[in-house]
């Protein structure tokens, strides 16, 4: 089928190859310039594991090209999906839908056509009800329908969830096409057995806020067990493993340490919050609150533990991060706890040297007046504290008595949890979680 992906960011570019992997023609939109000259050479802008390889051989194929202009858009399907960004609102909670609402104030003027305006991008409950509404206003004698078919890949993972997802959702209004073209779209992964559940808009919308309400709420229900452990003696990971093995409660996404970061989640929860207080519904989603004291509380933690290890004082002692995407395998820097922690410790004056081995660039954007090392040994020189505060696998790698060479003292902080307490122990490390 030929299709159209509106917006080629994490969710958009990898969307739109996986889409020319399942065997569609894909014609893919970005606006920035920059960013559609590497991904029309088959070069992605962003580190996704697997997903170069894909698109680029999709590119070659002539199955995904990419263009930026709406009028190649229209011209070319008649079924868009629609990928663009649903970032915070600068001071406020609720979700920025300026990138999707020129989607359609763009596009739908320019069709000739009936088409169907698939949503992917993560949006405040109503939004495709609105949508629909504007796209009947602006449409030409055609008719185009507007369905909610929300993403649940992970950074990291883009590719084998894009792919394999647990489930795929579908929210439309009655008397549309969305179903029966979606059932073609996804037929591949639908007849492989992958749940696929029809409802209307607004739930598959929720669904997407709901389950993200859900994960941030896991991360910070044992992140504030772990406020219980610091004050008890007690061991955050032990009681993980433990509880973890009730089905019920499953032991992912119950990993304590520096709490949830990244461009979803906690923008996530702040969109839903707002939401509900539009709907009168604010009462039932307080708890979110608690959930985002509770993750950003671990933040201010590290920084406080850090200042303790060093004697009470920040003043003059260096500091490595090691790690500073907001989770492995993902060189993502939005909201990233790491490199948040890492300027509160510069503030209260200490020089702090960082390292990731996907992030540097994204991190020098954000933060230019961190120092940034060229390999986490090199970040380590001469550290009064050495902090892991994203899980790669190159430093639980690392090997304790090579990383005592070089530092000042011996201070470990495994702000992820991630590392064997008693190797480094063992190498004379003072090891605090
Ligand atoms: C999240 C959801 O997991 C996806 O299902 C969803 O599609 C996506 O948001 C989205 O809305 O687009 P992602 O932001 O890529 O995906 O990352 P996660 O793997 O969910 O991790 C989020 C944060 O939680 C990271 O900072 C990670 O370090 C932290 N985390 C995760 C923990 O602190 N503890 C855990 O046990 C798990």
């Amino acid at each position: 089928m030929r299709m159209v992906v509106l917006g080629l960011g994490y969710l958009g570019a990898t969307h739109a190859a996986c889409m020319a992997e399942l065997g569609h023609e894909v014609l893919g939109i970005e606006v920035v310039p920059e960013k559609r000259a590497q991904l029309a050479a088959g070069e992605v802008p962003f580190y996704e594991p697997g997903l170069p390889e894909l698109l680029k051989r999709h590119i070659d194929s002539g199955a995904l090209t990419v263009s930026g202009s709406y009028a190649d858009a229209a011209d070319f399907a008649d079924v868009f999906f629609i990928a663009v960004g649903t970032p915070q609102k600068k001071g406020e909670y609720s979700a920025d839908l300026r990138y999707v609402d020129a989607a359609i104030e763009e596009l739908v003027p320019l069709l000739t056509r009936d088409a169907l305006i698939l949503g992917k991008s993560t949006v405040p409950v109503g939004t495709a009800r609105r949508l629909s509404e504007r796209a009947d206003e602006l449409a030409k004698d055609i008719d185009v329908e507007v369905a909610w078919n929300p993403e649940f890949l992970r950074e990291g993972f883009a590719v084998d969830d894009t792919l394999h997802p647990d489930r795929v959702v579908l929210g439309t209004f009655p008397g549309g096409n969305a179903e029966v073209v979606c059932r073609e779209i996804y037929k591949s992964m639908i007849s492989d057995g992958t749940p696929f559940i029809v409802t209307d808009p607004p739930t598959a919308e929720l669904v997407k806020t709901s389950a993200n309400a859900f994960l941030a709420t896991k991360i910070s229900f044992i992140n504030a067990i772990a406020e219980v452990c610091d004050a008890a003696g007690a061991d955050v990971k032990a009681i993980a493993d433990a509880i973890g093995y009730d089905a019920r409660i499953g032991r992912k996404f119950l990993n304590a340490g520096l709490g949830f970061g990244g461009g979803c989640l906690p923008k996530d929860i702040r969109a839903f919050m707002a939401r509900a207080g539009e709907l009168g519904a604010a009462e039932a989603l307080t708890f979110l609150r608690e959930v985002d004291n509770v993750n950003m509380r671990r933040r201010t933690r590290m920084v406080e533990l850090t200042r303790e290890v060093c004697g009470g004082s920040l003043l003059g002692k260096r500091i490595a991060i090691l790690g500073s995407a907001f989770k492995p395998e993902s060189d993502d820097v939005r909201d990233s706890p790491a490199l948040n922690v890492a300027g509160q410790i510069q503030l209260q004056g200490a020089s702090v040297t960082v390292f990731d081995p996907k992030a540097m660039d994204n991190s020098r954007k954000l933060f230019p007046t961190l120092d940034y090392a060229a390999t986490a040994l090199e970040a380590c020189e001469a550290a009064d504290a050495v902090l892991v505060l994203t899980e790669w696998k190159e430093f639980i790698q690392l090997d304790p008595v090579e990383v005592a060479k070089v530092t000042r003292t011996q201070n470990l902080i495994d702000g992820r949890m991630c590392l064997d307490p008693l190797a480094w122990k063992r190498a004379g490390w003072s090891y605090r979680v």
